[in-house]
């Protein structure tokens, strides 16, 4: 029988020259009020939100659904008013005043390798679900095991590390992509992907299936998969 994965929708902000954040301390602000807004969106039509452990470490996310309008729309379908939270870590060392564990009354789940599970429980086993991913972490089998869990959309948001692997691991369905009107042009910033064996090459070309303009930032919206519809 074919594996069930959840349909997955990686998204990110970049910077022309393909940066996701400079590499100061602050956070790099790449979008405006529109495309927070279809971020915003994105989040409210999903069932689990992904980030890597650097981006709760850096950013401190949120990862809820803002818009009131939303959260009263997801309530009325009987939905939690924001999605599963999800990191991956591989050193456990994520710090328990994390928005990513302390605000929103939902799910959160950690997946962490089998030799730091008893460490991820002893550290934030009781703000979290703490899972055991293997011996080394597959983005698939991260998915695989999501949509046992009742997910059937995964949003990604990032970092590169993240994205990256489900890229490489051709585990992703569509891609967001924003590009903000502006150059970072610095090497030790971090860009939105590594390298990687890619299956979208010269030779394969991903569909590029939207553009959308929000304020200076455009959105090219690409299906990576069958299961993307135009
Ligand atoms: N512009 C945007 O839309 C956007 C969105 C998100 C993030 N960002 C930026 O992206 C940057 C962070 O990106 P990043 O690529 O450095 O990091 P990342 O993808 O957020 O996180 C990488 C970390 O996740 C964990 N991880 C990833 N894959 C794993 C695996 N297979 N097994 C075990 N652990 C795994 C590891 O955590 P441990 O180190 O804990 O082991 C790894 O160091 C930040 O600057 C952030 O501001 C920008």
């Amino acid at each position: 029988m074919a594996e069930r994965l959840p349909y997955v929708v990686l998204s990110c902000a970049i910077s022309l020259d393909g940066y996701l954040d400079d590499a100061g301390e602050e956070r790099l602000l790449l979008s405006g009020p529109a495309d927070l807004d279809r971020v915003d969106q994105l989040r409210a039509e999903s069932d689990a939100i992904m980030v890597g452990a650097t981006t709760v470490r850096k950013d401190d996310p949120r990862l809820l659904v803002r818009s009131p309008d939303r959260v009263a729309s997801r309530r009325r379908a009987g939905l939690a008013p924001s999605p599963m939270k999800v990191t991956v870590t591989e050193h456990v060392k994520l710090a328990r005043s994390s928005a990513f564990f302390t605000v929103g009354d939902v799910p959160k789940l950690v997946y962490c390798p089998s030799d730091r599970v008893a460490e991820a429980q002893a550290s934030f086993g009781d703000l979290a679900t703490v899972v055991d991913g293997g011996e080394t972490i597959a983005m698939r089998r991260v998915a695989a095991d999501l949509a046992e869990r009742g997910v059937r959309r995964l949003m990604v948001e990032g970092g590169g590390t993240v994205h990256t692997q489900f890229l490489a691991e051709g585990v992703a369905d569509e891609l967001q992509l924003a590009v903000a009107p502006f150059f970072v042009g610095d090497p030790r910033a971090r860009r939105w992907t590594d390298e990687g064996a890619f299956r979208w090459c010269a030779q394969h070309r991903a569909r590029l299936v939207e553009t959308r303009t929000l304020d200076d930032v455009v959105l090219l919206r690409y299906a990576l998969s069958r299961r993307c519809r135009d």
